[in-house]
């Protein structure tokens, strides 16, 4: 039996160890996923183990994405620049840094919502983790612009410095003539806030507060629980084009498993076991 599992302090909701564990079955490979909740003083712990022969690697998530850098043997080149890694592989005793959040991100958009963000304009609302992902990835597919909207703008500032995006991004406050500007000529809008996620205090609540939803936009929500959340639903009656968070998350998780396995990933059976699990929660 071999190894991966998912390392993150807490772990209540993640999905990933029922659709992992539906690919490792389908295929017939004798892997186990595990939750690997892992307190602060462990983690270095647990990341060194990583390199033993059972050990296929592990997603990373919050709040140790960039916590783990300084502890693998390698990056892939996006990660430096990055500087977050959400999958370890083991190479032979080597740990090898990944990101697949970006991928997940851009392939979502590619295949599901048919969109290529070459040139386009966007906003993008949040300024946390996921934000820093999807802002690197954007910029890296080349939109001509980034307008980053977040709660507090002081984060969103000190995103964008940290993103070099050489004058194409830009911090608009919330609720601001420029935020209201920007959102009105966007062609991609993209909720990476966890605003409206089910069972948290925003449960419900909708990120644009009263802006409107630019009807032209296609309109990206990453919060994949509920499948349809209240930006979504919104972005449907204004007549947007929309797409949810699920196939990111199984996409990210598609790029892991090929990564540790060398086998494509069966997404289809990825999405059934997620939404199964979604469906019963
Ligand atoms: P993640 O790694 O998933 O991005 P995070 O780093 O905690 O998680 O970031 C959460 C994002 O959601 C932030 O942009 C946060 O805004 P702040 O920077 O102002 O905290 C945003 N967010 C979370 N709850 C929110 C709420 N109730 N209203 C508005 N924004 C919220």
């Amino acid at each position: 039996m071999v190894y991966a599992g998912i390392i993150g302090y807490p772990l209540r909701h993640s999905l990933s160890p029922v659709f992992q564990q539906a690919a490792f079955d389908h295929l017939g490979l004798a892997a186990r996923y595990e939750l690997w909740e892992t307190p602060p003083e462990s983690v270095d712990n647990k990341v060194k183990r990583l390199r033993r022969p059972r050990y296929l690697g592990a997603n990373v998530t919050i709040p140790y994405k960039e916590v783990v850098v300084p502890l693998l043997d390698e990056l892939e080149p996006p990660v430096r620049a990055l500087g977050a890694v959400n999958t370890v592989v083991n190479r032979e005793g080597r740990l090898v840094g990944y990101n697949t959040d970006t991928i997940g991100f851009m392939l979502a958009l590619r295949e599901e919502g048919g969109v290529d963000p070459e040139g386009q304009r966007v906003v993008l609302l949040g300024a946390g983790g996921a934000a820093r992902a999807i802002a690197f990835a954007l910029l890296q597919a080349g939109v001509a612009s980034l307008t980053i909207i977040n709660r507090t703008p002081e984060r969103a500032r000190r995103l964008l410095h940290s993103l070099e995006p050489g004058g194409r991004a830009g911090v608009a406050e919330q609720d601001s003539q420029e935020a209201s500007e920007a959102l009105a000529r966007c062609h991609l809008l993209v909720n990476a806030t966890s605003v409206g996620m089910k069972h948290s205090s925003s449960e419900g609540e909708c990120p644009l507060g009263e802006e409107p939803v630019p009807p032209s936009a296609l309109v990206y929500d990453i919060v994949y629980s509920p499948e349809v959340t209240p930006l979504l639903r919104r972005a449907t009656e204004a007549g947007a084009r929309v797409l949810g968070g699920l196939p990111m998350l199984i996409y990210q998780g598609a790029a892991s498993f090929e990564l540790w396995t060398g086998q494509k990933a069966p997404l289809n059976i990825m999405f059934k076991a997620a939404r199964a699990a979604l469906g019963a929660s």
